[in-house]
């Protein structure tokens, strides 16, 4: 499968909320998961029974606090599709690729780019599932062994750089192929990130598109960044996202879009539990479990 065309609608488009229903390593060669990281939780979903559930959204919706509960709740294992973009982003940082990649003149670009997601493939980025949550790995170079990288990828540099990381098509394609082959070895999966179910997983048993106001997301993004110590402010964020909000709309490769089978649900008024509660209660539904 390529990384192929999104499926699905802007969320300009009215419709869009008419709403529907790895050795811990994910490294390419890694056999099917055994289980383990399931094993962690009770499974209210029947163990025979494969689901990938994908939740799609803008920043700021908590797509990932309510991934990872939902996970936890239904006993799926869960895939953090922004830590492999923010790990590529660091990876570009530590290796002093940042400029390069940035330049006006192609004759600079095209090559750094081409390098660049050499040495991601080359970095081996995957989840040790033997952590909860899974730790997200890269292959350190000075180190020679691969080291968790979980709290370099939070930093202010990284979530600078990394929407122009998450912009270059062939790391996108990288990236895709990657998470297609952890949904194999994690059969039961829920996955988050903003194309996971209008490209990377279409055929995903469940999907939901998490939305909220803009001033919701930019006080929400605000009270993160303060709870983790860096000084933030509403306004000025709340401008941040409208641009990050614009250019990943109108993104050529994996753009964000309502995929038109998803179940639109506006987190803007909800506390989180009553968010975690809906989309549980839509996943078992669906699957049948009363
Ligand atoms: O969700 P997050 O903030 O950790 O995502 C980091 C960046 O990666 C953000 O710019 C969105 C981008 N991203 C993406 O383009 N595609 C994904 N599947 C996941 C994240």
């Amino acid at each position: 499968m390529n990384a192929g065309e999104p499926r699905g609608h802007t969320l300009s488009d009215p419709s869009a909320h008419a709403g529907r229903p790895a050795s811990g390593a994910n490294s390419l060669t890694e056999p099917k998961d055994s289980g383990q990281a399931s094993a962690r939780h009770a499974s209210v979903i029947p163990q025979d029974v494969d689901i990938i559930v994908t939740i799609d959204g803008p920043a700021g919706t908590g797509k990932s606090t309510v991934a990872q509960a939902l996970a936890e709740r239904l006993g799926l294992d869960l895939l953090d599709t922004g830590a492999m973009y923010r790990a590529a982003a660091a990876i570009a940082i530590d290796r002093g690729l940042m400029d390069d990649i940035e330049a006006d003149d192609p004759a600079t670009r095209d090559p750094a780019i081409a390098r660049f997601v050499e040495v991601v493939t080359e970095a081996d980025v995957h989840f040790d599932w033997t952590t909860d949550p899974p730790a997200i790995m890269a292959w350190s170079k000075a180190l020679g062994k691969f080291e968790p990288i979980n709290e370099r990828i939070r930093t202010p540099d990284v979530t600078r750089a990394v929407s122009i990381i998450a912009g270059i098509v062939p790391l996108r394609h990288h990236m895709v192929r990657k998470q297609r082959i952890i949904a194999h070895q994690h059969p039961r999966l829920v996955t988050e990130g903003r194309d996971q179910g209008s490209v990377v997983f279409p055929d995903a048993l469940v999907k939901f598109f998490l939305d909220a106001d803009l001033k919701v997301r930019a006080e929400r993004r605000a009270d993160q960044l303060r709870a983790a110590g860096y000084p933030a402010e509403g306004d000025e964020l709340m401008e941040q996202l409208a641009r990050r909000d614009e250019a990943d709309r109108n993104r050529d490769e994996g753009p964000l879009i309502c995929p038109d089978d998803a179940i639109t649900v506006d987190t803007s008024d909800l506390t989180f539990e009553q968010v975690v509660d809906r989309l549980g209660r839509d996943v078992l539904d669906r699957v049948g479990v009363a």
